[in-house]
């Protein structure tokens, strides 16, 4: 693998980011993680949308400019996924002076090579999806099934991008390429959506959105936000129409788009007609990940019911994300809605990392201090059928990477520690400490804390602070590459003192939870 180039959706800035816009952030950068222990070239790209007549309403109703909007809310963005640890690459704004430019170049040769042509058109348009809908997707009442809001009738001349002209080579990608979208399933919900898809608007009048990248030569039109919104992924990597830049023929395409399946249709269709129509590749893989819901509900802006992710880190008065981040990623499939709740968080959280991973780090530290003053022994030796089963956890946990199957990936590493713990409850070093089998009992210890080397590796992309902590008490080199890991990272000799024993998460406190639900 010489590189590994991956992206989110970019967000809508009307708003502050709340859990669901996090959860897509944290699976993103888990993946940018593990694979940045398996190849030295990972690019991660996220980012920010804010061009289009929702941001422009918002503005107004806040007597603002939008680009006013757009600078107060994408830094809450920032500053949100830098709580998150959200380690990416390139924060990209579709205000960002290079990002506009080749908007309209990639623009400007769709319309030279008549995949744009102009058209009069009247239609239903939603501002909650920037999108027009069909008469027969409303509800009964006819309202946008997604906005519960009226769409707004809308006549216009626009520009017409030929999506019709690229549909039977959509339709033979997604059959010949399976793992195109992922989950599988979705793939069928897309070829139905392509039966009866019509060219579709790529541009807006003026006079009713002002907030947009102009179309070349043409005062009168404002390219649609979607074409300005999807074109990020190849223009924050220095795609160009006449000369792309080398970072982006080394990246290009990515390996895998992570979005929500909402914005499927978008991804799966549209964006791959885009490129297609400008002779580009397209992406290894379209992730669709669900939703996340509060009470089985879908969190979102319109609806009102959105819990922001640094409340989540404030009211459980944690530290570090890394609780937060390994909730929301092993909550649910990947593809699957994921329901948020402080009770079950709570619960998981204390019961895997706190009672089940730190205590075994904990207890066996603790062993190896008071039985052997923190010292490793030569005759030490490791039991071979446990590292057995650790090593081919590894193999486990990149073949669920590979599959995008994040949250089973997460179990595996769960069940590794519950393994560990067994293999310490089954043999008892304490006891063969009393019966003075030394020998044996530092073996034993020993063991847990190989294992206890490679979970530390594998939690890493989850949990990186605790990662990071768990390998220093270890001494153990996190930098390792996952193919490198062997079965003997710790050293004979001293290890550790008691003064730097410390557990690496701490349980949540029952009551602080308490106070933090009734917010
Ligand atoms: O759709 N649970 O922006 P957006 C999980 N700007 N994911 C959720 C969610 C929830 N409750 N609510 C939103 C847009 N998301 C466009 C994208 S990409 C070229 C342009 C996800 O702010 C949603 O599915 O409405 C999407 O992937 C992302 O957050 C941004 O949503
Ligand atoms: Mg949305």
């Amino acid at each position: 693998m010489d590189k590994f180039y991956l992206t989110t959706a970019i967000d809508y800035v009307n708003g502050a980011p709340h859990i669901g816009h996090a959860y897509e952030k944290i699976l993103t950068d888990i993946i940018a993680r593990h694979y940045s222990q398996r190849c030295d070239n990972v690019f991660f790209l996220t980012g920010t949308d804010e061009h289009g007549i929702k941001i422009q309403k918002t503005a107004a109703e806040k007597g603002i400019t939008p680009k006013e909007l757009c600078d107060e809310n994408a830094q809450k963005f920032k500053d949100a996924w830098k709580a998150l640890d959200i380690d990416y690459n390139r924060f990209i704004r579709t205000t960002d002076e290079d990002h506009v430019k080749t908007v309209q170049k990639i623009f400007k040769k769709l319309v030279e090579n008549g995949d744009i042509y102009k058209h009069s058109y009247q239609g239903l348009y939603c501002s909650g999806c920037e999108c027009f809908l069909n008469e027969k997707d409303l509800t009964e009442d006819g309202l946008c099934p997604d906005h519960l809001k009226k769409p707004e009738l809308v006549t216009e001349e626009n520009y017409f991008f030929r999506l019709t002209k690229y549909k039977d080579a959509i339709i033979k990608h997604i059959k010949e390429n399976p793992d195109f979208i992922i989950p599988e399933f979705r793939a069928n919900e897309v070829l139905n959506q392509l039966e009866d898809i019509q060219d579709i608007s790529v541009s807006r009048a003026k006079s009713n959105v002002q907030w947009g990248i102009d179309v070349l030569d043409d005062d009168e039109q404002s390219i649609y936000v979607w074409i300005d919104a999807l074109s990020n992924y190849i223009t924050a990597i220095g795609y160009d129409t006449e000369n792309p830049s080398e970072q982006y023929k080394k990246l290009w395409p990515a390996n895998v788009q992570v979005i929500g399946k909402d914005i499927l249709k978008f991804h799966s269709i549209y964006w791959p007609a885009i490129l297609m129509a400008l002779d580009l590749p397209l992406p290894k893989h379209i992730l669709a990940h669900g939703w996340i819901t509060i009470d089985q509900s879908k969190m979102s802006k319109s609806i009102g019911n959105v819990i922001a992710p640094t409340d989540v880190l404030k009211n459980f008065n944690l530290e570090y994300p890394d609780a937060f981040r390994y909730y929301m990623a092993t909550s649910a499939p990947c593809g699957r809605d994921g329901n948020y709740s402080d009770d079950d968080f709570k619960e998981k959280v204390n019961a895997h990392l706190a009672n089940s991973m730190g205590n075994l780090l904990n207890r066996t530290l603790s062993m190896l201090v008071k039985y052997f003053d923190g010292e490793v022994k030569s005759e030490f030796k490791v039991n071979n059928e446990i590292l057995k089963i650790a090593k081919n956890k590894i193999d486990i946990v990149k073949n669920h990477f590979d599959n995008f199957e994040i949250a089973e990936a997460g179990q595996e590493i769960t069940n590794l520690v519950d393994i560990t713990n067994k293999y310490v409850t089954d043999n008892a070093p304490w006891t063969l400490a009393k019966e003075e089998k030394m020998t044996e009992c530092g073996q034993i210890l020993t063991t847990v804390l190989e294992v206890m080397c490679i979970v530390s590796a594998l939690i890493y992309p989850y949990c990186p602070n605790i990662a990071k902590d768990m390998a220093k008490q270890l001494s153990f080199d996190l930098s390792i590459k996952l193919d490198d890991l062997t079965a003997d990272n710790i050293k004979t000799g001293k290890l550790i003192s008691k003064e730097e024993i410390h557990p690496v998460f701490l349980r949540l406190d029952s009551e602080l939870a308490d106070k933090s639900s009734k917010k």
